[in-house]
């Protein structure tokens, strides 16, 4: 899949550094505690395989799934649950695992959503950020990478729901993209 990416961003390698430098964090603050993830699928589902092989307090996880609109829409800030999470998280410490904070949108309706079910606590951990991006204001609690407004493909990430596969980061050659990027983005 070399031929369809302009540019790696991140190499398999400098992921795992991060991914364990950011788990030893979460296991330090979290100490003595338990923890429920709340993996955001679909792009959040390599990364937080690999986070939580690097926390080391006690933990359960659950995946919830959204969807977020095109460029077209995205101001309206439309998001919507597709799969809710099964578990109760009422007095649990609840980390949310995303892929990518862009515009804020989809962090933000998450954060209001989950802590009107009044959790103990409630943090956010992203691997990408694209502040420059932001239409509303909000800071992951945890991130692994701050990112230039780029289109990034792999480690979970897609575009029209491929290269998820991709052990990299890397941004797509323009021609592979610059067709499409309206309507619904399914599942992020
Ligand atoms: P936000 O609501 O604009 O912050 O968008 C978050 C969602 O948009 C993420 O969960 C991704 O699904 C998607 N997204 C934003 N930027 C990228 C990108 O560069 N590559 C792939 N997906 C992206």
């Amino acid at each position: 899949m070399k031929e369809v990416m302009a540019e790696v961003l991140f190499s398999p390698e400098a992921i795992a550094a991060r991914v364990k430098e950011l788990g030893a964090q979460i296991s330090k603050d979290y100490e003595g505690k338990e923890l429920v993830v709340v993996g955001v699928l679909k792009g959040s589902l390599l990364f937080m395989a690999d986070l939580i092989r690097e926390i080391k307090t006690p933990l359960r996880y659950d995946l919830i799934a959204v969807s977020s609109y095109g460029a077209s829409t995205s101001s309206s800030g439309i998001v919507r649950i597709i799969k809710d999470i099964d578990v109760s998280i009422e007095n649990e410490h609840v980390l949310v695992i995303e892929d990518i904070v862009d515009t804020g949108l989809t962090l933000r309706y998450l954060i209001t959503t989950l802590s009107s079910r009044q959790p103990a606590s409630l943090k956010s951990c992203v691997l990408l950020d694209k502040p420059s991006r932001r239409k509303i204001e909000i800071t992951p609690d945890y991130n692994g990478f701050v990112i230039p407004d780029r289109f990034v493909v792999g480690y979970g990430l897609d575009f029209a729901q491929r290269y998820r596969q991709l052990p990299m980061i890397a941004v797509l050659k323009p021609e592979v993209y610059s067709a499409e990027k309206n309507g619904e983005k399914e599942g992020n």
